[in-house]
């Protein structure tokens, strides 16, 4: 099989931790006094958390200093801590836990490529930190996705090459990173939002070893 690694992203793809991000979000725009859409969300998916920021205040027209915003983007924070606080390997998606066991028994590697500072906790909480060979998060890299630095961090830690590496998004900016990385890419969600994904799967529910050999023969 060509595929000798698994990169997951975090947020929206083993566990559904988009939504607390966009709650959160969205009672910042209230405070500012405009409506933030489940719509316009998508735009901040895997966006890091200062560039959300900015993304959420082009969307309100609202102009702030850079102390203004890095106040908001703590209360967005502090928010978005408390909300995650309480989460329970429960709350992990169909299908994750087994397709990640299923990987390791078949000898491909697993990392985490999160842009999110908050992955290791939320790894924690979840008990899932001991499935990933690498974990690359928010914390150990400079350049937010689009940008591969991410992906390729998480590829070096493995020692494995791009080309051999795959990614799994929920995100645009998640599957242009993995492109740009020159990675092969499976996005997960709707196809609407996840241009450029070689393959596109709702969630892990059907998702085992041999449909992922079957795909990258
Ligand atoms: C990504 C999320 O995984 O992490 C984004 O998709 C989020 O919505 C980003 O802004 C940064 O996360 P955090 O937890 O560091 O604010
Ligand atoms: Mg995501």
């Amino acid at each position: 099989m060509k595929i000798k690694a698994c990169l997951f992203d975090l947020d929206g793809v083993v566990v559904d931790t988009a939504r607390y991000h966009y709650i959160a979000w969205k009672k910042i725009a209230e405070d500012l006094g405009f409506h933030f859409s489940e719509n316009d969300n998508e735009r901040l998916k895997g966006v890091s958390r200062m560039d959300s920021l900015d993304i959420l205040l082009t969307i309100g027209k609202v102009t702030l200093k850079q102390d203004q915003k890095e106040l908001l983007a703590d209360k967005k924070n502090n928010l978005y801590v408390s909300y995650i606080s309480r989460m329970t390997p429960d709350e992990i998606l169909p299908g994750v836990i087994s397709f990640l066991d299923e990987l390791r028994n078949n000898k491909i590697l697993i990392a985490l490529g999160s842009a999110s500072k908050n992955a290791m906790t939320i790894l924690d909480l979840i008990n899932l930190t001991q499935k990933f060979d690498a974990v690359i998060d928010g914390n150990k890299v400079s350049l937010a996705k689009p940008d591969p630095e991410v992906f390729l961090k998480g590829a070096s830690e493995l020692g494995i090459n791009p080309n051999s590496c795959l990614v799994f998004e929920d995100a645009q900016a998640g599957i242009d990173a993995a492109r740009n990385a020159g990675m092969h890419v499976i996005g997960v969600g709707h196809a609407e939002n996840l241009k450029n994904a070689e393959f596109i799967i709702p969630g892990f529910e059907n998702m085992n070893f041999d449909r992922l050999r079957s795909l990258y023969l």
